[in-house]
């Protein structure tokens, strides 16, 4: 065993969410801003972990508390036996749909395998992750996990492998947070009950959905921001109509646009939680933050590096997530 450290992304579903839920593909990014993690051999025979950001500390064998059942997981799973400290933290919100959990979760498994076994693929590391997701999520889709580990652009599709998408130009953004808390469950559900009383309706709108996934996936891919802002509008106009959208995620979302952005929408489960507007670069990425500031919506800039290799498939089936309740 030795000293090393871990690294993750955070990420922002750029379309397809909740259609996702039933089938359609979702693109999901990962940004610059994830976790960190640290570990170094242990002297007193305990498995600790230290979340600086949650201010908590935990011993593994605490059966009684989520963060140390899911350090345990990972642990096992990382077939990490000996005595091991790890201390992590995130700048990232928690409960904010960018993957919080997931990339703390990324970040140690790579900090204890490389500790233990001296590497780390992306594969065991996500086998790790997983584990310590499922404490916290139950059945997670494990696209968060995928976009901490992997970074980049990945198309994500029920029951199929993760495949990573060429980046051909960096994608920059503004994430802005709306203020209010959002519930994944209770959107899920709302989605499920419209779809059970306007079954036609709301069909179609997961048909236009996937039509919009599969034209940005060529505008990601040919390095078009300016098509893929457009796509991203659409996608927020139809998730509107399946009322996931709020009066605060439309005003950041008109913030977003007349200050230059060149589509923006919520991301995640909606009802609250984050807007997510594209940019043509880091500066007016900036000029839409500073307006959501103005406007009280804490925010950030951040971006998505372009990524030429791939698509690579990674052997990792999506097969969790929410599911059609
Ligand atoms: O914001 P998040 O990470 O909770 O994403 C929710 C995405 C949904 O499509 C609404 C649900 C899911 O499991 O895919």
């Amino acid at each position: 065993m030795k000293n090393s450290v871990g690294r993750a992304s955070g990420k922002v579903i750029l379309l397809g969410e909740h259609a996702v839920v039933y089938g359609v593909p979702a693109i999901a990014v990962g940004i610059e801003r994830g976790a960190t993690a640290a570990a170094v051999p242990g002297t007193d025979g305990t498995r600790r972990l230290r979340v600086t950001t949650w201010g908590a500390e935990v011993d593994a064998t605490d059966e009684t508390r989520d963060l140390a059942r899911a350090f345990a997981a990972l642990l096992v799973a990382a077939r990490a036996e000996g005595s091991i400290f790890v201390e992590a933290e995130a700048d990232l919100p928690p409960g904010g749909g960018l993957g919080c959990s997931a990339a703390l979760g990324v970040a140690v498994a790579r900090a204890v395998l490389n500790s233990v076994h001296g590497a780390a693929t992306d594969e065991q590391t996500l086998e790790c992750a997983m584990a310590w997701e499922r404490v916290f999520h139950g059945n997670p889709s494990g696209v968060d996990a995928a976009c901490a580990t992997l970074g980049g652009s990945v198309r994500f599709e029920k029951g199929q492998p993760i495949e990573t998408l060429v980046v051909r130009a960096p994608l920059h953004f503004a994430i802005g947070h709306s203020g209010i808390a959002s519930s994944t469950r209770s959107m899920v559900e709302s989605v499920a009950r419209q779809k059970e009383r306007r079954p036609e309706i709301v069909q179609k709108a997961f048909d236009g959905i996937a039509a919009l996934v599969k034209n940005a996936r060529l505008a990601i891919e040919a390095g078009d921001r300016a098509s893929l802002g457009k796509l991203m509008d659409m996608n927020q106009m139809l998730l509107a109509g399946l009322m996931l959208s709020t009066e605060e995620i439309e005003k950041m979302c008109g913030l977003a646009r007349d200050a230059g952005a060149l589509g923006a929408k919520l991301t995640g489960a909606g009802g609250g939680g984050c807007v997510v507007a594209l940019c043509d670069s880091r500066a007016s990425a900036e000029v839409v933050a500073e307006a959501w500031r103005g406007a009280g919506f804490e925010s950030f800039v951040t971006e998505t590096r372009g990524q030429q290799a791939g698509p690579r498939v990674v052997r990792f089936v999506a097969s969790g997530g929410a599911s059609t309740p």
